[in-house]
């Protein structure tokens, strides 16, 4: 593998202590657009995979601990063929742990697979491709090893917080941020709109689409604080600091708590699908 960015190397020191954080964030909850309504993010992905009576490949790009994979597995059985790509050993070895011994598991960068050209009917990602470094090269490698008209469906992030809860942690995270955290950059910003995204898929696919669904989520403030640590930007705060944000966070919370407690809030994220050019 080729020398990692200081992102990536964050990436892996956070994917080896913390194995299996995205799936205990995502996969307990339903995820609703104004046109459909899924069980998690990860059936939304799932629901993007074309019946078939044949056999289809089916690559699920920086797998992490293979939850989308158990999913398809789960689904459509052994009519697919499954490849996981992850560059995390630590996820790896959950996913290889949780999978049937026929679903291949490949430790690579998104930027450089080891996949053959055109073998491949369906790419798809689950809060992956908004931290990657170089996502030109990245859809480049996802269009060159799709079959021509394959399809390409990720999920990324839209809004970190849904509700008043994004104000109320802006409030405090943004000040202990500005004090204490060293920079890291995560990825393209064009990820981050349907503009840019639509200016990255332009030479290599067609018909893109996007649906913005929302993950509704009700919980009570440790609960939120839990999910919060778990986070890329509150994980590489000093303990200090953690304790810091922690306390002002719960106290700002009590501002927007209903009357048993709990928190409306949940996570924003984005579904897009194209379909490589021929
Ligand atoms: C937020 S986690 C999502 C994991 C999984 N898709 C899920 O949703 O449960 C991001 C994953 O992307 C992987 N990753 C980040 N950049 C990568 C790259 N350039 N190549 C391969 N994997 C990468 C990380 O190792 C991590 O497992």
């Amino acid at each position: 593998m080729t020398a990692l960015s200081p992102v990536e190397t964050y990436l892996q020191d956070f994917h080896r202590r913390q194995p299996g954080a995205t799936t205990t964030a995502f996969a307990p909850h339903r995820a609703r657009s104004p046109v459909a309504e899924y069980a998690s993010s990860y059936a939304a992905l799932a629901a993007c995979v074309p019946e078939s009576t044949g056999p289809l490949t089916v690559l699920d790009l920086a797998c992490g601990d293979g939850h989308l994979l158990k999913l398809l597995r789960n689904g459509q059985g052994p009519a697919l063929k499954l490849i996981g790509v992850d560059m995390s050993q630590g996820e790896l070895d959950v996913a290889r742990a949780a999978l049937p011994a026929d679903v291949v598991l490949l430790k690579e960068r998104a930027q450089e697979l080891s996949i053959e050209t055109g073998s491949v009917d369906c790419v798809l990602s689950h809060m992956a491709l908004m931290l990657m470094d170089d996502i030109e090269r990245v859809i480049g490698e996802i269009r060159r090893v799709l079959r021509p008209r394959g399809q390409f469906a990720t999920i990324v992030g839209r809004s970190f917080l849904l509700g008043e809860a994004k104000e109320v942690l802006l409030s405090v995270l943004l000040p202990i941020l500005r004090e204490d955290a060293t920079s890291l950059h995560f990825g393209d910003a064009r990820t981050r709109s349907a503009q840019g995204w639509t200016g990255l898929l332009e030479r290599d696919f067609d018909n893109p689409q996007f649906e913005d669904l929302d993950i509704a989520w009700e919980p009570l403030p440790d609960e939120l604080w839990g999910s919060l640590a778990e986070t890329y930007d509150v994980d590489r705060l000093s303990a200090s600091a953690k304790a810091r944000l922690k306390k002002r966070f719960i106290e700002a919370l009590a501002d927007i708590q209903q009357s048993d407690g709990t928190i409306r809030t949940g996570w924003g994220v984005r579904l897009i699908r194209a379909q490589a050019k021929s």
